[in-house]
């Protein structure tokens, strides 16, 4: 625990590897002179979630014990668990012409980072395909992302000088010693994380809202780093977020702010990497829900919830919150799950993705029972902006 009674940061403290002042005119110098490696946009956001302190313990891209421990174990070799590999592929001209330390660049050659290279070692993509996806399939976008590294991971510490370009929602882009002080300014201990990379839709609300009967805050933590080109772009989404909580919630209960990660979709690994995040950004309970983190039909329904037995508790310090499939119940009249409502699958309003797709192109609104109507019509407007 901290001082104000938030949860500790995994590893104890957080980790911000972002220098300031002085000191970072004095790296950028020393950066001029280093060789160049531009980092893609996933690469810039794990290194934003590295300056910040979202991956603290970690203090650069991981090293061969560390990523090994990861991909095989789940775990960091000090045996913190830890479940989706943080790397940083070149090319192997790039591996011959690096000795020591690099400049990190964005796309265009501007520097933001130092990294200490410790080494360079090569790597199984088919392997960590199998152990992180569950597949090998490049089918799967993180499988296909994976796929397309180079040869070639170096690891080591980096220090950071400067964010990088996508500066997106500037008063939403808290970083976690900032969620972590407006959660203290509240007066906040027990705080709920939810990750989503959808609009909130009544089965989410209901879910955070049973979770907010025990806690005492939400924070609402859209992920809008890289997404899959058919899920819907993170500004629709946070027009969506401000019309809902501005009508449904109550405001001194919620903090919507941003994570600026990638998604992997990799389900089960990726629901404790992102149960890990939001310790850090100071939540205590992290809701995990139906197929959490999933795509297509990779992973079960609920394995995104089995895997958290794999793990200490206390290591992991986080509390999970499980959810079952929800829905609207007409005979219920309300939002229920199986675990609540005796009635038939007609009585129960549940869309696929596919079906709600239909109704936005076609300029409907989806019933009321499944989506609020201010949502409904954020999400009809970006439609209609398409054409
Ligand atoms: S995710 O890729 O970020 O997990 P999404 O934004 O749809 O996708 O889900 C956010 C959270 O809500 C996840 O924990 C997910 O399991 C949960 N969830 C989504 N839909 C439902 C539902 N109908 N019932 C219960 N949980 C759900």
């Amino acid at each position: 625990m901290t001082d104000h009674g938030l949860i500790a940061p995994h590893g104890g403290r957080l980790n911000p590897r972002e220098v300031h002042g002085d000191a970072a005119r004095a790296l950028e110098e020393k950066a001029r002179a280093l060789p160049a490696i531009a980092l893609n946009s996933r690469e810039l956001a794990d290194l934003e979630l590295l300056a910040n302190g979202g991956f603290s313990p970690l203090d650069g891209f991981m090293t061969q014990a560390q990523y090994r421990g990861v991909v095989d174990a789940m775990h960091l070799p000090d045996g913190l668990p830890w479940s989706i590999p943080i790397t940083l592929s070149i090319s192997r001209d790039d591996a011959n012409r690096i000795k020591g330390d690099v400049a990190l660049t964005d796309a265009s050659g501007t520097p933001l980072a130092v990294m200490t290279v410790a080494e360079q070692f090569e790597y199984d993509r088919e392997h960590e395909a199998r152990q992180v996806y569950r597949t090998t399939e490049d089918k799967h976008p993180g499988v296909a992302a994976l796929y397309a590294q180079d040869d070639v991971l170096i690891g080591g510490p980096v220090q950071v000088f400067r964010r990088a370009g996508d500066a997106s929602f500037p008063e939403y882009r808290l970083d976690p010693a900032q969620t972590r002080a407006a959660f203290a300014a509240r007066g906040w201990t027990r705080v709920v994380g939810f990750q989503t990379r959808n609009p909130v839709h009544r089965a989410h609300e209901y879910i955070q809202k049973c979770a907010l009967e025990i806690v005492d805050g939400l924070l609402l933590h859209p992920l809008v780093g890289d997404t899959k080109a058919d899920d819907i772009p993170a500004d629709v989404r946070m027009e969506c977020y401000k019309v809902l909580l501005d009508t449904y919630y109550p405001k001194d209960r919620v903090l919507l702010s941003v994570l600026p990660a990638a998604m992997r979709y990799a389900g089960p690994r990726e629901a404790i990497f992102h149960a890990i995040m939001r310790k850090n950004y100071g939540c205590s309970h992290f809701i995990v829900g139906r197929d959490h983190a999933g795509v297509g039909n990779y992973y079960g329904t609920y394995d995104a919830q089995r895997i958290f037995a794999e793990f200490d508790a206390r290591q992991l310090g986080i509390t999970p919150l499980f959810f079952e499939h929800s829905f609207y119940c007409k005979k219920c009249e309300g939002m229920a799950s199986s675990k609540t409502c005796p009635h038939a699958a007609e009585d129960r309003v549940t869309l696929s993705g596919t079906q709600v797709r239909e109704f936005l192109r076609d300029g409907i609104e989806p019933p009321h029972e499944f989506s609020r109507p201010e949502v409904a019509r954020v999400l009809i407007a970006a439609e209609r902006a398409k054409v």
